[in-house]
């Protein structure tokens, strides 16, 4: 089998909730006719009148022409009975998420359907190797994993369970790409791609957060202006839902058999049991009422106009620039351990807190600066100071480094600050799910750009930070906190020690498969 279904093919979406209608309108709107199934009639009407009314958004603003939303809403056909899906060459499950309820719903499709139809599920956390199990035909089980709203969000991941035939996985990921999605192939395991990786970006900030380094204003404010993010991690977590985040922390801390990189935290738990579950019951983190607090930002004294620079600053060299474009005069001098701004030195954080720098230039007062991964846009930088930094030095760093556009957060003195350790935890985990054959680099740098919005992808993070670095510093957090949570994956302790390019790694096995295959092996060894 290759190649996408046929347009003549028709599709079924089973459910009509949020998703499947989102699934139903794409499926529609590439050209399928579209079977419609729920087991409450209603919701299939009110699905249909909602999509009625979207469209008819989408035709004001220009979007689509009447005659094509006429079409999508005509292809989309309401059937009562399961018996009905008889026709569809693809099938895609968006039910409840219960595996008794999904395995129950595909094992009665599989005396209906045609031989070759493909059976997919939009399951988010549930394994598609188990609701394939003790099915006739488990090959042609697969997951379609769409991303809320599916008709917005590019993203597909296509998923591939221990028995799913690679000729099947091949025929949905064509299907999504015609149906103008971006697809990703991935193994069946916990969270499969974003859901899994994603994780570091909030339970650093949570970590953060329980250790006094911030509070959820200056952290988020850290992360997207300073990190590129588009949204800091307590809005989007108030976004998403806090009860929704947890379940997802929670679903892949028990699947990994409590990996400690993914074990949840008890304040969002506390959250969730006060009942602030976010933006939907009008508190969370912050409260919907009331605007968020600013974040920390110091006040600036009075700025150098020369600032003094060592020639390795390595991945603060884009402040050059930046000082450069803002007319401060910049010499540069090797002896120079970092950023020399008055009586400071500012020193680029290599994962190490200020107290751990300091004692290597005691006659300076040292600021370990944050990592910011793209110089051009950012707006804001963080530091930590040793406890008893003047704070007229503070303030000249906040004034230099403001006439150059950047505020100035200060947080705690914790080891790689809030931009560094995240980014660090982010890349670790990847090369962690790479290396279990969960995707492909490439695939896990397009799921995490597309499904979280992410400026850059974990493999491209690492390419552009240097594996070295992002080694020291998930080396230092672990000999720091002493936690397994910091452990370092062992691709990127690989690819630092054979000075290769992180990605290269995956080039030694073909990743897409090889998870299937792992896993079959381990099986056969049992
Ligand atoms: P929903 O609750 O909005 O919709 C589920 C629908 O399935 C309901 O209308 C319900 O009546 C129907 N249903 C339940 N049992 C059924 C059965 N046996 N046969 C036919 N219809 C049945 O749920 P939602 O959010 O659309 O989620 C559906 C699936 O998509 C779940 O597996 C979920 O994990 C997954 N998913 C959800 C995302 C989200 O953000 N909501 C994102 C990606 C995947």
């Amino acid at each position: 089998m290759s190649g996408a279904l046929s347009r003549a093919s028709a599709v079924a979406v089973l459910g009509a909730g949020t998703m499947g209608a989102g699934i139903a309108r794409v499926a529609a709107g590439a050209g399928h006719r579209v079977l419609l199934f729920d087991t409450v009639a209603d919701v299939i009407e009110g699905a249909l009148s909602e999509l009625r009314a979207r469209l008819g958004r989408s035709v004001e603003r220009g979007k689509i022409a009447a005659t094509e939303a006429d079409r999508i809403h005509a292809s989309i056909a309401p059937v009562e009975d399961l018996a009905d899906l008889a026709g569809a060459g693809l099938v895609v499950e968006a039910i409840v998420e219960d595996l008794g309820v999904k395995r129950d719903v595909f094992r009665r499709l599989e005396a209906i359907v045609a031989p070759d139809a493909i059976l997919a599920t939009n399951t988010s956390s549930l394994s598609v190797t188990a609701i394939a199990a003790g099915l006739d035909h488990p090959e042609r089980v697969v997951g379609m994993h769409f991303f809320n709203p599916a008709p917005v969000m590019p993203l597909v991941e296509i998923v591939s369970g221990a028995a799913t035939d690679r000729g099947v996985a091949a025929t949905v990921y064509q299907t999504a790409s015609a149906w103008g999605k971006s697809p990703v192939h991935c193994a069946s395991t916990p969270g499969f791609i974003v859901n899994r990786v994603a994780r570091p970006y909030y339970s650093e900030a949570l970590r953060l957060l329980q250790e006094g380094v911030g509070d959820e204003a200056t952290i988020d404010a850290v992360l997207s202006e300073a990190g590129g993010f588009r949204m800091g991690p307590f809005t989007l977590m108030d976004l998403v839902g806090l009860d929704v985040n947890l379940a997802v922390s929670t679903s892949v801390y028990e699947q990994t058999y409590h990996d400690a990189r993914f074990a949840p935290n008890v304040l969002q738990q506390a959250k969730v049991d006060a009942g602030h579950l976010g933006r939907k019951s009008g508190r969370g983190w912050y409260r919907s009422d009331v605007p968020p607090p600013p974040p920390a930002t110091v006040t600036p004294g009075v700025a150098v106009s020369v600032v003094r620079l060592g020639l390795d600053l390595g991945h603060a060299e884009g402040l050059v620039e930046r000082f450069e474009a803002a007319g401060l005069a910049v010499e540069r001098d090797d002896s120079v351990a970092g950023l020399e701004i008055g009586a400071a030195l500012v020193i680029p954080t290599d994962g190490r807190s200020a107290a751990e720098v300091a004692p290597e230039h005691s006659d300076k007062e040292v600021l370990v600066l944050d990592l910011v991964p793209d110089w051009q846009s950012a707006e804001r930088v963080a530091v930590t100071g040793s406890r008893n930094l003047p704070e007229d030095t503070l303030a000249t760093v906040a004034a230099t480094l403001g006439a150059a556009g950047l505020a100035v957060t200060r947080v705690a003195d914790v080891p790689a600050v809030i931009v560094m350790r995240t980014i660090a935890q982010l890349v670790s985990v990847a090369a962690d799910a790479a290396m279990a054959g969960v995707a492909s680099p490439e695939d896990i740098d397009l799921a995490m750009r597309l499904g979280t919005n992410y400026p850059a992808g974990p493999f491209e993070w690492a390419d552009q930070i240097g594996v070295d670095r992002i080694v020291a510093v998930v080396d230092r957090l672990r000999s720091f906190y002493g936690e397994e949570r910091y452990r370092c994956a062992g691709w990127l302790r690989r690819a630092w020690l054979e000075g290769v390019p992180l990605r290269s790694l995956a080039t030694e096995t073909v990743a897409h498969g090889r998870g299937e295959t792992r896993i079959e092996a381990t099986r056969d060894n049992d």
